[in-house]
């Protein structure tokens, strides 16, 4: 089955390409969801320096939410989009007086985090707890409607959906840390929006665009 092959090649790949990056070399929850809070509005390279400082700072859930504000805010000063940082300490509350610091460890439970959306959700749930859910955003949607040569207009959320189904039908043959990651990469150093690298691409082979030479009109994204 096609799925089967192109989640195990998506792996395999990342696990010998993948970027190095600091937030993989830890399975620690907290820092997990402080490395995609940080992502979610800013560059990998930015994001970085500001990672390390972070974690050094306040090494545990219980550290930041007996932080002062003021202190988390210096922390993020520079990284944009201050609404995270509150959020941040709102939610590491949370975590430590309703669950007693016990880190959410399900989708539905990340899910009612602050700040924490259905992407960051399913990426920390099958990055710190290797639960298979698909991450759907820009990267990961232009992967599947090429792979499957899929015209459907990526701007609707019925697409989304539909291609959400089809990771999450994917992750499933693959360790879901590793897929979800490898498919991030794959979207930002080889399946980019012009000039994809399709010589370099471990799904090259089964790639239904690449066959149709449809490549570079896909994704369509018609906005609504
Ligand atoms: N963007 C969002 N999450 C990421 C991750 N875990 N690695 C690289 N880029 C990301």
């Amino acid at each position: 089955e096609v799925y089967k092959e192109a989640a195990q090649n998506v792996t395999a790949w990342y696990r010998q390409y993948g970027r190095d990056l600091p937030w993989r070399r830890t399975g620690n929850p907290y820092h997990i969801w402080i490395s995609e809070i940080m992502l979610q509005q800013t560059q990998v390279d930015t994001v970085k320096p500001y990672y390390e400082r972070f974690i050094e700072t306040l090494p545990t859930v219980e550290d930041l939410a007996g932080a002062d504000e003021q202190r988390v805010f210096k922390l993020w000063e520079g990284l944009g989009y201050y609404r995270r940082a509150s959020h941040l300490k709102e939610a590491a509350s949370m975590i430590v007086n309703e669950y007693h610091g016990r880190f959410p460890e399900t989708y539905e439970e990340l899910l009612k985090l602050k700040g924490v959306g259905m992407y960051t959700a399913s990426a920390i749930a099958s990055i710190a707890f290797g639960i298979p859910k698909g991450v759907v955003d820009g990267n990961t949607l232009r992967i599947v409607a090429r792979l499957f040569n899929r015209e459907d207009n990526i701007a609707l959320q019925k697409t989304k959906n539909a291609f959400g189904e089809i990771m999450d039908a994917m992750i499933r043959y693959a360790e879901p840390s590793d897929f979800n990651q490898g498919m991030m990469d794959l979207g930002a150093m080889i399946c980019t929006p012009s000039k994809p690298s399709c010589d370099e691409c471990p799904v090259a082979s089964l790639c239904q665009s690449r066959e149709c030479q449809t490549v570079l009109r896909l994704p369509v994204n018609n906005k609504v």
